[in-house]
């Protein structure tokens, strides 16, 4: 694969086009945004730091012209309105749905094979009106959230039992929002089950806090994180340009699986070069399938209130 496109150049856009250029595994890397100018300056910015950091991947601007984007084999989307502090994810579902939706369709004009790795929010539905604007099949859309709540779930307990990050496997399904679903019967720590490492009052107050992650920082920084979330789609693109067949929790078009159809949500998938290349099933208990019900619940509420909207401006 030689080209990637991101759409928008705001904070998480520009730290995936950082990441992406620092792996060093594709020629080019084209940054786009509306607002003028934004996109020519980080890509030249980035492209300044190429000598510094030894990357040859060339970054480059452009201000809403869907031109340079021609061809491209993947696309991260990130453009859309980040949440303040007191909004929730969901509060951002028609203004960044119109956004969205046109953005794909402009890309899809002029890219008709590429892989479509959705950031903004909210993520599942957003996922699902790239899905519905590009005609792509379901396995070339994808959304980027499991990546970074794994991510947020592994670090909160590295902090807490004083291990490295590297040696913590969790995972972690359901919608990006509070409805999100971690696993802990499925996260090890080297191979030793969690289970046996923490009680389970802490695994749970650590489960909360992975939840309101994005919220947390949200209160800090008076918008939302981009540091993770960046580094999250960067590593979804390397493992479908590398087809390097990752297991990675993302939110994909369920058919059937865990008793679910027509529906973006998160799920472990194998990521290659054609995109979503399965769906992982694992075995839920009671309780996790009771947890992933109520998020799948969620994630439908939204889509209908979509389609709500969307009939009252039609
Ligand atoms: P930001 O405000 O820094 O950047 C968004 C960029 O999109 C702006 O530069 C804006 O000009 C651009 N934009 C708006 N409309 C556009 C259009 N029609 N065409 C091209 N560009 C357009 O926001 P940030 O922090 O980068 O967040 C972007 C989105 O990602 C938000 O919706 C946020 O909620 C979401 N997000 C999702 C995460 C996830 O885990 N899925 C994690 C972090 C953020
Ligand atoms: C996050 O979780 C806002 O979805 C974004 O940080």
């Amino acid at each position: 694969m030689s080209k990637a496109t991101v759409i928008g150049a705001g904070n998480v856009g520009a730290t995936v086009a950082e990441c992406v250029a620092r792996k060093d595994m594709i020629n080019e890397v084209v940054l786009i945004d509306i607002k003028p100018g934004l996109s020519e300056g980080k890509a030249l910015d980035l492209a300044q730091a190429a000598p510094i950091h030894g990357y040859d991947t060339r970054v480059i601007g452009s201000t809403n012209d869907y031109a340079a984007t021609a061809d491209s084999d993947i696309c991260v989307i990130t453009s859309g309105v980040p949440r303040k502090p007191g909004m929730s994810r969901d509060d951002l579902l028609a203004i960044n749905a119109k956004i969205v939706h046109s953005v794909t369709e402009a890309f899809v004009a002029r890219s008709p094979n590429a892989i479509i790795i959705v950031v903004s929010n909210p993520l599942d539905v957003m996922a699902y009106v790239a899905y519905m604007a590009s005609g792509f099949p379901s396995h070339r859309i994808m959304g980027m959230a499991g990546v970074l709540d794994t991510a947020r779930y592994r670090c909160f307990l590295a902090m807490e039992l004083g291990v490295s990050v590297n040696d913590i496997q969790c995972l972690l399904m359901g919608g990006h929002g509070d409805t999100m679903v971690p696993l802990p019967r499925y996260t090890s720590v080297a191979g030793i089950p969690l289970t046996e490492l923490m009680d389970m009052s802490r695994i749970h107050a650590i489960i909360e806090r992975v939840k309101m992650g994005g919220g947390e920082l949200v209160k800090l920084m008076g918008t939302s994180a981009w540091y993770a979330p960046g580094a999250g789609a960067a590593e979804m693109v390397e493992a479908i340009v590398k087809d390097s067949k990752r297991v990675l929790p993302c939110a994909a078009m369920l058919k059937g699986e865990y008793g679910y159809s027509n529906l973006f949500i998160g799920t472990p998938v194998r990521l290659g070069r054609g995109g979503v290349e399965s769906i992982i099933e694992v075995a839920l208990d009671e309780e996790e399938r009771a947890l992933m019900s109520q998020s799948a619940a969620h994630v439908r509420a939204n889509l209908d209130a979509l389609k709500r909207i969307q009939d009252a401006q039609a």
